[in-house]
């Protein structure tokens, strides 16, 4: 008998919709809860006119009040706003309503599990399972462990995430946990050398609400610049401008402060002022069809809606671009040895995994590291961390910087 059966969701938006759908679609009881009883409906009907196995549709059901919901629930999935108050005071409720050992769980992007744990008065089974969008689609979950849960809860999440057949990696608590913590630096670093190579091009002080049409085209060639390169290299699905735009700039902007703020201000982490011009000009993305490409409409689909430049013509991307690929790829190594080094995960693999499975990389971070050579990727943070005047982002982590022969030799 699985020690996990019956699950409760309680949120039945984008996020929880989709976990629910993950969940029953391999057999499991779910019960939906949602403040808004339209909502609430209207997902679990969709859930089960999508679901593509013969499914008994007695599985999943909606509940009118939070105690029928959680009632015997084995584990409870919260996937409710993203505000750190409103989620202690559900889990708190929950905590004095639920089964003395049901397990809750968090699928919050960015707060603090260790708060939540505290707030529901049952820290020794509280976890963040951070589910990834499209859910149904996408395998990785973010197991994040905070120091109070105890081993036998995590042993029976852990079955629970492979019993869904998703792909659990367990992490830290840690600000952007595993891919967000290397994808947000990452992309932040892409608009730092935007910004640098836009500032030694445009004679115009950068101010992007002031532009004139003749500075746009040139800023929208350097950002096709970068994306081609890194498109070349086959590293990412999309070019990082690309995705920028899939996401939402304000999306973007927002969990690099999460981060630069979890790291206590750290300058390592500072968001790029670039970012945030284009962020406060409201230039967000595909979904006001204009951030740092131009679109067309504002469909989400890249084959059905592709970037334009500022002349409304498709994009074509660039045969020989002059950007160096080399630089991007030193940030992702970077950041990628340090979480090693921080302990958030346990092994290289779960770096591999999370980049892989979450953000859909081509080219995971230490495969990079591989194909490019550690001693150039080295040598090439060096020469920025001189030349920048020893700018935190491109100092060497510390593992990286005095690899022992032992971790070498797995990248031979
Ligand atoms: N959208 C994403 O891509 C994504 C990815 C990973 C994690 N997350 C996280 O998942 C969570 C949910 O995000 P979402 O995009 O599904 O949001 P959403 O706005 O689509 O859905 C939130 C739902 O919660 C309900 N709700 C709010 N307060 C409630 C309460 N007290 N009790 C019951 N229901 C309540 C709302 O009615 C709404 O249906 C957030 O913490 C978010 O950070 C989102």
């Amino acid at each position: 008998m699985k020690s996990i059966e019956k699950i409760t969701v309680v949120g039945s938006g984008i996020m929880g919709a989709g976990i629910a759908a993950s969940i029953f679609k391999y057999g499991f009881e779910v019960k939906l809860f949602d403040t808004d009883m339209e909502k609430l409906e209207k997902a679990c009907s969709e859930i089960k006119q999508k679901a593509r196995r013969k499914m008994d549709p007695e599985k999943i059901k909606i509940s009118r009040t939070m105690e029928d919901a959680v009632k015997d629930a084995d584990l409870i999935i919260e996937a409710i706003f993203e505000d750190l108050d409103v989620k202690c005071e559900l889990f708190n409720k929950l905590g004095e309503i639920a089964p003395e050992e049901t397990i809750f769980a968090s699928n919050t992007s960015s707060l603090s599990i260790s708060s939540m744990a505290k707030a529901s008065g049952r820290p020794d089974r509280f976890v963040g399972l951070h589910f990834f969008n499209p859910t149904v689609i996408m395998r990785l979950v973010e197991i994040i462990i905070p120091q109070s849960l105890n081993k036998e809860n995590l042993k029976k999440v852990g079955e629970f995430i492979l019993n869904i057949k998703k792909v659990g990696v367990k992490c830290k608590e840690s600000p952007g946990f595993v891919v967000n913590r290397i994808l947000l630096p990452v992309i932040n670093e892409s608009f730092y050398m935007a910004e640098e190579l836009i500032r030694n091009t445009i004679r115009e002080e950068l101010k992007l609400g002031q532009l004139n049409s003749e500075s746009w085209k040139k800023i929208l060639e350097l950002i096709n610049d970068i994306d081609s390169a890194i498109l070349k290299e086959e590293i990412l699905l999309m070019g990082p401008f690309d995705l920028v735009d899939l996401t939402g700039i304000d999306t973007i902007y927002h969990v690099a402060k999460v981060i630069y703020e979890g790291f206590n201000k750290s300058s390592r982490y500072t968001p790029c002022p670039l970012l945030k011009q284009y962020m406060d000009n409201k230039l967000l993305g595909r979904k006001v069809e204009r951030g740092m490409y131009w679109y067309g409409n504002k469909s989400n689909d890249p084959d059905i809606n592709p970037c334009l430049d500022e002349k409304h013509q498709p994009i074509k991307r660039i045969d020989n671009p002059g950007f160096k690929a080399i630089k991007f790829i030193a940030a992702v190594v970077n950041e990628a040895f340090r979480v090693i080094e921080e302990g958030i995960v346990e092994d290289f693999n779960d770096i591999e995994l999370s980049m892989e499975l979450g953000a859909r990389w081509l080219k995971s971070p230490f495969l990079l590291a591989k194909e490019t050579g550690l001693d150039l990727i080295l040598k090439t943070l060096k020469n920025r961390y001189e030349e920048s005047g020893n700018n935190p982002r491109y100092e060497p982590s510390k593992l990286f910087n005095a690899l022992t022969p032992e971790l070498e030799k797995f990248f031979v």
